[in-house]
């Protein structure tokens, strides 16, 4: 995959109208709607500053959320998840489109910028097109969430032309959806130059460089619940690092298929062959592959459990493996220690418990302490390394939850291939 784009740097945008895709997809608090963590409208900053400041007129756009777009579609997945049906009215359906209304988005954005972002009503309705029509240079506007139109996840090339049609160019700064074809993440790109902003073109130069071209030793450290939903990255890392760590829920897979047992913890027992042809993979490719050697169990899953240390090879029958222990800690900083480049994906227990969270902040303390290029893709331990204080002293924190998992796994990204080549 090319990651060699043109960005916002590469065109003349004084004058002219974008269309900018930002990931605006933030947490927000359910009973109230507001935002927990603005880390993404942050992110989109830059590019946006740097656009009213060339002059441009800014056409923002982002989807929020997984709202159901007709009301039919509404009815099915509450239906879906148990609802009583009684319940499943019109009004029902527009409250949970309000809910997911990109209005706090642009308040926020406003303040961040210190300037009015003017709200549209709606994506490429009468309200959107009347005020991208009459928007001047230096102005800034947001439309309503993408996902509001039934079109865009389907990448209807209709929509993508009515977004096209209220802009002279494309800029796409939502890394984190860059994963996704929809119609305002990739189909726009058809119908306008289309390039990157700041973000997108940092995601690409950090990690693109650091699969394509890594400082060596490359190590990554692979956490999280499953194996299956790493295998695609665990796979293309094989070929390109020189050392696997494994921590988290997926150990326990890993560790019944050396022959281990692993009690009540997480098990993909559909899932040990898989394991057992990436521990060939790995001996035949000379990667060295590393396994935790000792583990923090405990008898249920809930945080006042109390952890017992017992070898990862031999989980009690009635205990389940919550984090990684100390041996292990040390093992893994020391691979970490003298890495050029390390790549951390997935948290290495039960973060969200303290008594189960040093194998997660061990590792952080790691990255933090190495010299190496530190580089955290994912949701979850990008959450970690920020609830753990260590942001600041990594090289790079993904923006991107699954669009970074996929750049690990090497995998053409549809928001990225549409966008210009150098
Ligand atoms: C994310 O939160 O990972 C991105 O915004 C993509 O969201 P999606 O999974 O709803 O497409």
């Amino acid at each position: 995959m090319n990651y060699n784009k043109k960005t916002v740097l590469d065109v003349d945008v004084h004058g002219k109208k974008v269309l900018l895709r930002c990931d605006f997809n933030v947490p927000q608090d359910k009973a109230t709607g507001a935002i927990t963590d603005d880390k993404r409208i942050r992110a989109a900053l830059p590019t946006i500053q740097y656009l009213l400041d060339q002059g441009a007129a800014v056409i923002a756009c982002s989807h929020l959320g997984k709202p159901n777009a007709t009301f039919d579609s509404f009815v099915k997945k509450q239906t879906e998840k148990g609802k009583d049906p009684a319940t499943l009215t019109e009004e029902a359906w527009k409250k949970s489109l309000a809910q997911l209304s990109l209005a706090p988005v642009a308040k926020r954005l406003s303040e961040l910028l210190g300037r009015e972002v003017i709200m549209a009503a709606d994506v490429v309705g009468p309200d959107a097109q009347a005020k991208a029509a009459a928007l001047q240079p230096g102005q800034i506007l947001l439309l309503e969430n993408t996902r509001f139109e039934k079109g865009e996840t389907k990448n209807d090339p209709e929509l993508a032309k009515k977004m096209a049609a209220m802009a002279e160019i494309y800029v796409s700064d939502a890394f984190g959806a860059v994963h996704r074809a929809h119609a305002s993440t990739a189909g726009v790109a058809a119908y306008l130059p289309a390039v990157s902003g700041f973000l997108i073109q940092k995601e690409l130069e950090v990690m693109g460089g650091a699969l394509a071209n890594p400082k060596r030793p490359l190590v990554a450290i692979l956490g999280g619940a499953k194996v299956s939903s790493k295998i695609g990255v665990i796979n293309n890392l094989l070929d390109i690092a020189d050392t696997i760590i494994i921590g988290g829920g997926m150990t326990y897979t890993f560790i019944k298929a050396l022959g281990g047992t692993v009690g009540t913890s997480l098990l993909e027992a559909d899932w040990l062959d898989y394991c057992r042809e990436m521990m060939d993979k790995a001996k035949e490719k000379g990667v060295k592959l590393l396994l935790p050697v000792d583990t923090l169990c405990a008898a249920e899953f809930s945080a006042d459990a109390k952890p017992e240390l017992v070898e990862t090879m031999a989980i009690p029958d009635d205990r389940m493996g919550m984090d990684i222990g100390p041996k292990t800690i040390a093992l893994y900083t020391d691979a970490v220690k003298d890495a050029g480049t390390v790549i951390w994906n997935g948290p290495m227990g039960v973060f969200e418990f303290p008594a189960f969270a040093e194998g997660t902040r061990a590792v952080a303390k790691a990255l933090a302490d190495t010299n190496a290029i530190t580089i955290v893709g994912g949701g979850d331990s990008a959450a970690a390394v920020a609830q753990l204080g260590f942001a600041d002293q990594m090289t790079h924190i993904s923006t991107g939850g699954g669009a970074s998992l996929e750049f690990l796994e090497g995998k053409e990204l549809p928001g990225v291939a549409c966008l210009l080549d150098k």
